[in-house]
């Protein structure tokens, strides 16, 4: 296994001021100018770019990019994908700030990229928003969760062709107790964060993932974020909580995406060599109310009294 973690992520947007204003005010991530490809670049760490925003013609997730650690494990990364059938294209490596880069689309449809070799920037890390730090270097800069319909075949797709490890395969209720249950496979990459991609059983949304987390490096950083999000009115998507399987704390808010940010703390690093695959029956040990379980619960307390 090869894929070290998630390098950065691409967003595509029609209104860049929107996560200017996002990413720097309320997620506390550093702006530094623009790629070549006229991407806003925003720094977690001292990489030049772990967030590239394009405009485009959707609001959307666009692009996870997969980070190997040198040539040798790019280029046999590129020959294990071609050979699984997997279509990959050579693309211009500066446009992304990286020493080479080869673009694919997983069994969902969704495009990723591996690379080895980013730019580093040349200042240190400063949060306009005063977070002390994100967690990144070696565990890369966070997850991204998908949603499919194709959910084995994207799930052995990131499994066998990209090499990733189960970490946790949970079968969950959609909905009120009784629902039908869904897949979901939560996957590590090499360096053992618990999970740097996940999938689950559900249509794909139209804004290209169900949502992106990234990890700050104390607990008051997860309650000063959240502050920042009620004051700017940004909508919560789920309250501050405790996940059963990666530990994190953390809460959910909406972006100018249509998927949600989840920001985190303390989440679990496994040992890839000797994890066994767990199956947790819950979602959080506590809180993450979600707003569309309140919703719910709303209107149907409301028909309850008539
Ligand atoms: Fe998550």
């Amino acid at each position: 296994m090869t894929v070290q973690g998630l390098g950065y992520v691409v967003i595509e947007t029609t209104d860049k001021a929107k996560w200017h204003e996002y990413l720097t005010k309320i997620v506390g991530a550093m702006a530094n100018g623009e790629g070549s490809d006229g991407a806003a670049l925003y720094r977690l760490d001292e990489r030049a770019a772990r967030f590239r925003v394009i405009r485009g013609e959707a609001d959307r997730f666009a692009v996870a990019g997969w980070e190997l650690a040198d040539a040798a494990a790019f280029q046999s990364m590129k020959s294990r994908l071609a050979d699984a059938g997997c279509v990959m294209t050579d693309c211009d490596a500066t446009r992304r700030g990286v020493a080479a880069l080869a673009c694919g689309k997983d069994p969902a449809g969704s495009d990723f990229e591996i690379f080895y070799g980013p730019d580093e920037a040349s200042s240190p890390f400063e949060s306009p928003a005063g977070v002390t730090g994100f967690v990144t270097g070696k565990l890369g800069m966070g997850h991204v969760v998908y949603g499919s319909l194709a959910f084995h075949d994207t799930h052995n797709f990131y499994r066998d062709t990209m090499g990733f490890g189960d970490t946790d395969l949970p079968e969950i209720e959609a909905g009120p107790p009784g629902s039908p249950k869904m897949g979901i496979a939560f996957m590590h990459a090499a360096t053992g964060r618990h999970h740097s991609v996940a999938v689950i059983q559900m249509p794909e949304p139209p804004a290209g993932c169900v949502h992106i987390m990234v990890e700050a490096r104390t607990r008051a950083d997860v309650d000063a974020a959240y502050q920042r999000m009620q004051a700017a009115d940004v909508p919560v998507s789920a309250t501050l909580g405790q996940h059963t399987n990666d530990e994190v704390i953390s809460f959910y808010m909406q972006t100018p995406g249509g998927f949600d940010l989840e920001f985190g703390w303390d989440g679990l690093v496994v040992d890839p060599a000797t994890w066994v695959p767990t199956a947790h029956t819950e979602v959080s040990k506590w809180g993450h109310e979600w707003a569309w379980q309140k919703a719910a619960a709303k209107a149907a307390a409301e028909e309850a009294n008539g």
